[in-house]
């Protein structure tokens, strides 16, 4: 953090290697690099001074009203009547609205059905709206909607895992991944393991909650601003819901605080309520939850239960494997399908499984539907992985980084040499290339001095009989590409304006992620001008359209080269300009240092810009990208999924109390692989952010729920996020030098946002390692996650009685 302060401070340069520039830059540009190195976020000055502009801060409109919903008290039951008289006598209140008051769709399921706007007969989960009210003010509205009377038949509720396996109840068909021949390679085994792993939920905790303003306009529009990471989704659905065309309705978003998957689908329900309660009352309705309602009534990340049966040989090697993954979707699919495939995409890890056979589960229960949440699965999916490595260096009395070394995919450089072919090939059938992970460990284990800290804490604990360290290298291996493949496209639209001065829009959302600034910097590249000679507005869906969401970590991947398209659409009509009025080759016109070079001439690109106005060149253009070489047939469960693979190994050290479970991560080591960055300072943040997300979901943050489905952590009294208290005492992390991304990515840089979050895993397994020390490291310690101090002191007492069993 420290560190990450004083390179803002003062801007270190990254030079791009410039094989690489010359490949990925258009020719007509040379000069200094934009692009490639620290640029503080476009925001940063804003953020600590309090001038940001999130959506609780625009002044209200005249009349404006403040919605909020009626919710159910039940998991499960069918409503008998509701009686809202009292909540439409209530003072302050102008409009209520129930599912009857609808003009168009009432199922807002943003890929397949089951999202009720507003229940009619019954509810699903303690939560769910029935109906919703706009008042004077927020208080009002809040004090209305406990007026309502409704009478409920209570229905029996599914709540865990367990049971909607017991009662095969999910919300979409299971499905599969196969690889070679998994009951052969288990039958014959030397050893076998069976083994599970609990993974808990998690909570977004976004600092700025779910809300939406919308304002009615002409026609039947609304213009409707918006806390989304899927703007495109926010307009359809509203059209949808106010049943008039998409073209009526613009959804504007100029930043969200935080969103990290929360805002991808279930940013929606908000601005379709604001829009029928404006559409209603003819005034414009803002929409915010209060933070106890946004923890109930929004889904989390999944709580999921992954089995496995591995065989091995007696070094450790995996022969096959047999993973099942369940995840708890809650009462709806919402993403759940995609979430769950990417559980089993990313169940193998960074290890060659040789014969593997995958399930995954959509387990249908009567909670708030589990949504997207940094990682989308893939960090569920991974805990499999991890803990079966971690049985099998118990089992065969190895360090677990042996086992790791062991089993990872082959290395691309051939450096070593297998007997076996095939050492490359994914569950999915898609092969590993530019595996960096073998390199990067071993790089990671003489810069963070693992052999002799290990020693060292082997010594430590021979002589500390109630404080027990750990120490645990994980890696992390993320596919890159929406696994849906339509959402791999992006747009953006550039205006120059006759001063010089450039407007950037694109179909990407600001979240705190630094894609603005990214996305400016390689514009700025492109035209070699200043990056705050570059203004990137708000994203709105009447300046680019049909938009994904910006999620999957593939903002700047999309989003970049979509800007980079428009900018260079431009570019080549000003050399063309240029080669017209001076009678030049367009060899002899290039951008440099805020200059247009045109033969010996030099002018300032603003002056440039001017001259090109008068004569007569369209200076304002869009641009598109869609991701190459991307396909998957679901049906085969087979094909290349993802672009490429980011990488990441992380080592933490941690010390456990064994008498109380309490704990503390002491350091962590990062290494993590960017391909070519293009902010440094931007993606060491998004790295340390990733990594302390990651250890507050294994860790301290624990999703409770009581026993007729009510959420019990609700509050951040009640639910504990990392703070400045947790962070490790020592924090490194590195970017992985000198290998840019191998596929034609923006700069041959790599997306960033989701894979650190990941590397906490090595948090988990440095506790399991602390526990294990009571045992010699012969038993490998059930600690499930959250990994809060009661599991880790209950971890212990199971570890120790084990080793009595023995
Ligand atoms: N960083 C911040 N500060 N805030 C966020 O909400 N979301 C994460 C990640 N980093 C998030 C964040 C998630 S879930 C994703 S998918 C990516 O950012 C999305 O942005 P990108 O594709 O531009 O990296
Ligand atoms: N990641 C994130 N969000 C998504 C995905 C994905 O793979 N697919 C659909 N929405
Ligand atoms: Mo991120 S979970 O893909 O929004």
């Amino acid at each position: 953090m420290r560190d990450l302060l004083n390179k803002l401070g003062k801007p270190l340069e990254v030079k791009l290697d410039s094989a690489v520039l010359a490949q990925s830059q258009a020719p007509t540009t040379q000069g200094s690099p934009k692009a490639g190195r620290d640029a503080k976020h476009d925001s940063a000055h804003k953020h600590v001074a309090g001038a940001a502009q999130y959506i609780d801060d625009r002044f209200p409109h005249a009349g404006q009203l403040y919605g909020c919903v009626g919710k159910s008290p039940h998991a499960h039951a069918r409503v008998i009547s509701m009686n809202l008289d009292k909540v439409r006598a209530a003072p302050g209140v102008l409009c209520v609205i129930t599912a009857d008051d609808i003009p168009g769709h009432l199922d807002i399921g943003p890929v397949f059905p089951g999202d009720m706007l507003l229940v009619k007969d019954k509810v699903e989960f303690v939560g769910q709206p029935l109906f919703a009210v706009a008042a004077e003010s927020h208080a009002a509205a809040r004090r209305a909607v406990k007026l309502a009377e409704v009478e409920y038949e209570v229905l029996p509720a599914t709540l865990t895992i367990e049971d909607a396996l017991q009662q095969q109840l999910f919300v979409r068909p299971p499905h599969q991944m196969r690889l070679g021949e998994p009951e052969t390679a288990l039958a014959n085994a030397p050893n076998r393991l069976r083994g599970d792993i609990e993974v808990g939920g998690q909570e977004h905790f976004y600092l700025e909650g779910q809300i939406s303003l919308a304002i009615p306009e002409e026609d039947g529009g609304m213009h409707i601003f918006a806390s989304s990471q899927h703007p495109s989704e926010v307009q359809k659905l509203v059209a949808e819901v106010l049943d008039v065309p998409f073209n009526r309705i613009t959804v504007d978003v100029r930043r969200m605080g935080g969103g990290f998957g929360g805002k991808e689908t279930q940013a929606a329900p908000w601005a379709c309520l604001a829009a029928v309660l404006a559409r209603k009352s003819g005034r414009p309705v803002k929409f915010r939850l209060s933070r106890s309602d946004d923890m109930e009534m929004t889904g989390k990340r999944h709580h999921f239960h992954n089995h496995f049966d591995v065989g091995f040989d007696d070094e450790g090697r995996i022969l096959g494997a047999d993973i099942t993954v369940n995840g708890l979707c809650g009462y709806s699919p919402d993403l759940s399908d995609a979430i769950v495939d990417r559980a089993m995409f990313h169940s193998d890890n960074a290890y060659f499984l040789a014969n593997a056979n995958i399930t995954g589960n959509r387990c249908k229960t009567h909670t708030v539907s589990n949504t997207a949440f940094r990682g989308f699965g893939g960090p569920q999916g991974m805990m499999a992985a991890e803990a079966m490595i971690e049985a099998i260096a118990r089992r065969v009395g190895k360090d677990p980084v042996e086992i790791r070394l062991l089993n990872y995919y082959r290395e691309d450089h051939e450096r070593y040499d297998f007997k076996q072919s095939g050492y490359d090939v994914t569950p999915y059938h898609q092969k590993v290339e530019q595996n960096l992970i073998p390199l990067m460990t071993r790089k990671l284990m003489a810069d963070a001095d693992y052999h002799a800290r290990k020693a060292a804490i082997r010594a430590f604990n021979a002589s500390s009989p109630v404080l027990k360290k750990g120490l645990a290298l994980t890696p992390v291996k993320f596919g890159i590409s929406f696994t849906v493949q339509h959402l791999n496209q992006a747009g953006a639209l550039i205006h120059i304006y006759t001063d010089g001065s450039i407007h950037l829009n694109h179909g990407g959302t600001e979240m705190g992620q630094g894609l603005y600034t990214k996305v400016a910097q390689i514009v700025a590249q492109e035209f070699q001008v200043d990056v705050d000679n570059i203004v990137v507005s708000a994203a709105r869906t009447d300046k680019v359209p049909n938009t994904s969401p910006t999620a999957a970590s593939s903002g700047t991947d999309l989003n970049g080269k979509a800007a980079q398209n428009a900018a260079q659409t431009i570019k080549g009509r000003l050399i063309e300009f240029a080669c017209e009025q001076y009678q030049v080759t367009p060899e002899q016109v290039y951008f440099a240092d805020n200059n247009v070079h045109v033969g010996e001439k030099a002018f300032p690109f603003a002056e440039f810009i001017q001259q090109a106005y008068m004569g007569r060149v369209s200076l304002s253009a869009t641009g598109f990208y869609k991701t190459p070489k991307i396909h998957y047939d679901r049906d085969t469960a087979s094909g290349r999924p993802f672009f490429y693979f980011a990488n990441g190994v992380a080592a933490s050290e941690v010390v456990v109390d064994t008498l109380t479970g309490e704990y503390k991560v002491l350091r962590a080591d990062i290494l993590h692989d960017v391909g070519k960055s293009l902010n440094p300072a931007i993606d060491i943040g998004q790295i340390e952010g990733g990594f302390i997300q990651g250890m507050g979901w294994l860790t301290t943050e624990e999703v409770c729920w009581d026993a007729n489905g009510r959420l019990l952590s609700n509050s951040p009294a009640n639910y504990k996020i990392p703070t400045l208290g947790d962070l490790p005492e020592v924090l490194n992390v590195e970017l992985l030098p000198n290998e840019p991304n191998r596929e034609e990515t923006i700069y041959h840089s790599k997306a960033v946002g989701e894979p650190p979050f990941m590397l906490a895993i090595s948090v988990w397994c440095a506790l399991k390692d602390a526990i294990s020390s009571l045992t010699d490291y012969r038993i490998d310690p059930p600690l499930h996650t959250p990994s809060t101090p009661e599991k880790v002191l209950a971890a212990v007492e199971a570890t120790l009685s084990a080793a009595k069993g023995e």
